[in-house]
């Protein structure tokens, strides 16, 4: 013993009680700043209603991830076939909706965290064409600004895949496409994100690759400028994708003034030229000391605008970024998506106006596109697709399996 004994162990207790102190510091520092900004409750629980008279995924408020993927439908697959996929994959919708696995699910585990999936189908003019009922959607008419490539456009069915989680977006995909493999092949996927959940207040409007506010001015009223009210398309709606490119190497060169003339709108809040709140309505008659309009005859907003807010096409779009081309430049732009009860009444006039002339053109390219039929929703004993299918009038109960 001695002193050298007591004084190690003195040392050692000292040392041991210090250590004690800084570790309860700081494990009680830890619970005090867990408790000043506790994350938010897992939100992968979260679901959203698969049945219904709508299709979800249109109304819905946009999930951050999305995936669009289009089939094409094998030779020789007609109504009888078709009717059949669309049973299968209408079932696997709504099992992985509801946090369920898939029918013969190989990883159940994935389907725990729906995280608000989504799956919406959309029937092309060739899966009309295949089932011999008449198609109540074409495809768009020719754009001088358009270089479509042939694997971004067309397609015979779509299923829209939007979740606020990735690996759900991931795992519902390859469900589907596995149980469609026997009637059809993937024709295309196309990938997109927005602003993930949670990072801005819930109804603010996202930001697109570009930095706009994008997304202010879209319908409210979706009973008319969205929903079906008759014919086959009752209850359903029609979809325009457009893959569009954006050319952010040159849009960077471009000052800050330019960018925002070009819109019409303020980069900073998304207000119009004209006013000071994101949500002020522009005035297109103001002029300038000079003399010209604020808002350029040419800019976006004035070329895109459709007065008459019934008429107005609901845009739900998604940022894409496939990292860098080639060449080095970013292969970004937009999953540009918008539903409308009428294409040729409500999308191809704003199209063509924008084709014709609109500031924006010289930094944006349309390389895909594609149009699909929503058909309504449907309730736990019915499937998608039904009403279009068996009795190709959509006039036929439309409660049918609604329960
Ligand atoms: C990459 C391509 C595009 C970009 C970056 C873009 C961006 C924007 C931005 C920043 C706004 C203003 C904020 C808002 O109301 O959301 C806007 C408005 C709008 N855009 Fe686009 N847009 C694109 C393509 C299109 C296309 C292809 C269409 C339709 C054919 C379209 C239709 C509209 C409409 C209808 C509005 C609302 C106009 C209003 O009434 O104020 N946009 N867009």
């Amino acid at each position: 013993m001695g002193a050298s004994g007591i004084s190690r162990r003195g040392l050692f207790m000292a040392g041991a009680v210090t250590a004690a102190g800084t570790v309860a510091g700081t494990v009680a520092g830890a619970v005090e700043t867990a408790g000043a900004s506790a994350p938010p409750d897992p939100s992968g629980a979260a679901v959203e209603p698969f049945h219904g008279v709508h299709q979800a995924g249109v109304a819905t408020t946009p999930q951050a991830y999305a995936v669009f993927v289009a089939f094409d439908l094998k030779p020789g697959t007609g109504l009888e076939p078709i009717s059949r996929l669309m049973r299968l994959l209408t079932d696997d919708a709504r099992r992985l909706a509801q946090g369920r696995g898939a029918l013969a699910d190989t990883e159940p585990e994935l389907a725990v965290s729906p995280a608000r999936l989504t799956v919406t189908f959309g029937f092309g003019p060739g899966l009309f064409e295949a089932a011999g009922v008449e198609s109540p959607v074409r495809q768009l008419p020719a754009f001088e600004t358009d270089k479509l490539q042939d694997r971004w456009s067309g397609g015979d069915l779509l299923a829209q895949i939007c979740a606020d989680d990735p690996l759900t977006v991931a795992h519902a995909l390859r469900m589907l496409v596995k149980d469609a493999r026997a009637f059809a092949r993937v024709r295309w996927t196309q990938r997109g994100f927005r602003r993930a959940a949670h990072v801005q207040p819930d109804g603010s409007t996202q930001r697109n690759l570009m930095g706009q506010l994008d997304g202010t001015v879209n319908p409210t009223d979706l009973d008319r400028a969205v929903w079906l009210g008759q014919g086959p398309l009752r209850g359903g709606t029609t979809l325009v994708l457009r893959r569009i490119r954006m050319d952010l190497e040159s849009w960077d060169e471009l000052d800050r003034t330019g960018r925002e003339f070009t819109i019409g709108r303020r980069l900073s809040d998304g207000a119009p030229l004209t006013g000071t709140a994101e949500h002020d309505e522009p005035d297109f008659g103001r002029l300038n000391r000079l003399g010209f309009p604020v808002i350029s005859e040419y800019a976006h907003i004035r070329r895109a605008r459709v007065d008459d807010p019934g008429a107005r096409i609901l845009r739900r779009p998604y940022n894409y970024d496939d990292g860098l081309a080639r060449d080095g430049t970013p292969d970004s732009g937009l999953l540009f998506a918008s539903y409308q009860a009428d294409v040729d009444q409500q999308f191809v006039p704003v199209q063509r106006r924008l084709d014709q002339g609109d500031l924006l053109n010289a930094w944006v390219t349309a390389i895909g596109s594609a149009v699909f039929a929503i058909p309504p929703g449907c309730g736990p004993g019915g499937w998608i697709g039904e009403t279009l299918l068996v009795d190709g009038t959509g006039e036929a109960d439309q409660n049918r399996g609604h329960g």
